[in-house]
């Protein structure tokens, strides 16, 4: 079901609003493209709550889609989310048709570095096991040794049981991890746009005008935000933290979409808005995602020779659990 906003709701928050009849049509259209192609729709958490609510098959952080797309029982994967989502899918169902609504929906995380930066890290620090997060090209992720998400960041590294890993793209994430497991950490100085933009100042100016609210965090913010944050997780990690405590006022210092996504769920919480827009989540709509089952376009495969590499790398990562 899809959440009601009212006219006030749409005024002040970031999420454009939507014309109701126009999605309806689009909602029926892709609910019966999904049944004539035997089509599943992954929709990441930062989709927008008309793709979230309306369509999505199934929903997650970037752990879950990855799980998913490992079990999907289907001819075609939409994958509602960033490109490297997507790859990632193809990578879990190379028999599968995986289409991007916006093959453009990138991610600074991904566009910040390539394998021959891997391969020049490696040369630099010998010997040290290279943990790629997810928000990867699959270039890259061929490059490395295993993947990570943000939901299984410290199980990963800890798992490797050395003393220093390689740590990439992110470098908050990377130092967040460190802060946790104490492991040494070389990082990459990627940033995600959407995190790097928040600072401890703001979350004190929202403690201020909102007192008792509960900060949580994405661990793509810069540490000194983590640091002043109640709690930091993944996007489904904070969604399941405020399922269970059930905060009085909550700020979900992340994306937007995903205050937007769970609010429905949670009625007992007050949501404070405190969130920037991710340019290239928002790339993909209804409209965008009827399109894509209707032309079967864009298809997103994953070059032969780094197939087999990449692949390895993130099921490393699932089999770390
Ligand atoms: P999650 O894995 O926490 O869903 O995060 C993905 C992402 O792109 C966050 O910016
Ligand atoms: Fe990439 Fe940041 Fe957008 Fe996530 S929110 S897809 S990390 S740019």
């Amino acid at each position: 079901m899809i959440p009601a906003r009212t006219r006030h709701e749409c005024d002040v928050c970031l999420i454009p609003c939507f014309d109701e009849e126009v999605m309806a049509e689009d909602i029926a259209a892709i609910r019966a493209l999904k049944r004539e192609r035997r089509a599943i729709i992954l929709a990441h958490n930062y989709q927008r709550p008309e793709i979230f609510h309306g369509v999505a098959d199934i929903v997650g952080d970037s752990l879950a889609l990855a799980r998913e797309a490992a079990r999907a029982d289907a001819d075609v994967i939409v994958l509602a989310g960033v490109h490297f989502m997507a790859e990632t899918a193809k990578l879990m169902n190379p028999d599968k048709t995986v289409l991007i609504p916006d093959p453009l929906a990138g991610c600074s995380l991904a566009e910040s570095i390539t394998a021959a930066d891997v391969a020049l890290l490696r040369q630099t620090y010998p010997g040290r096991p290279v943990v790629a997060y997810v928000n990867t090209s699959a270039e890259v992720k061929a490059a490395s040794d295993i993947c990570c998400t943000s939901g299984n960041a410290r199980k990963v590294v800890e798992s490797l049981g050395v003393p220093e890993v390689i740590m990439l793209p992110d470098e908050y994430l990377a130092q967040n991890v460190a802060a946790e497991t104490g492991v040494k950490i070389i990082a990459w100085k990627g940033h995600c746009e959407v995190h790097e933009r928040f600072t401890p100042l703001e979350i004190d100016r929202l403690r201020l005008t909102h007192p008792g609210v509960v900060v949580l965090a994405h661990p793509e913010c810069p540490p000194e935000v983590v640091a002043v944050a109640d709690f930091a997780g993944s996007t489904a990690m904070m969604a399941d933290f405020v399922r269970r405590e059930k905060p009085a006022r909550v700020a979900l210092v992340t994306e937007c979409s995903m205050g937007e996504n769970i609010a429905a769920a949670s009625p007992e919480s007050e949501f404070v808005r405190a969130c920037n827009l991710c340019p290239h989540m928002q790339r993909i709509t209804l409209p965008g995602i009827r399109a894509a089952l209707e032309t079967m376009t864009a298809e997103v495969n994953v070059p032969a020779h780094l197939f087999a590499p990449a692949r390895a790398a993130v099921e490393r990562m699932l089999a770390v659990g």
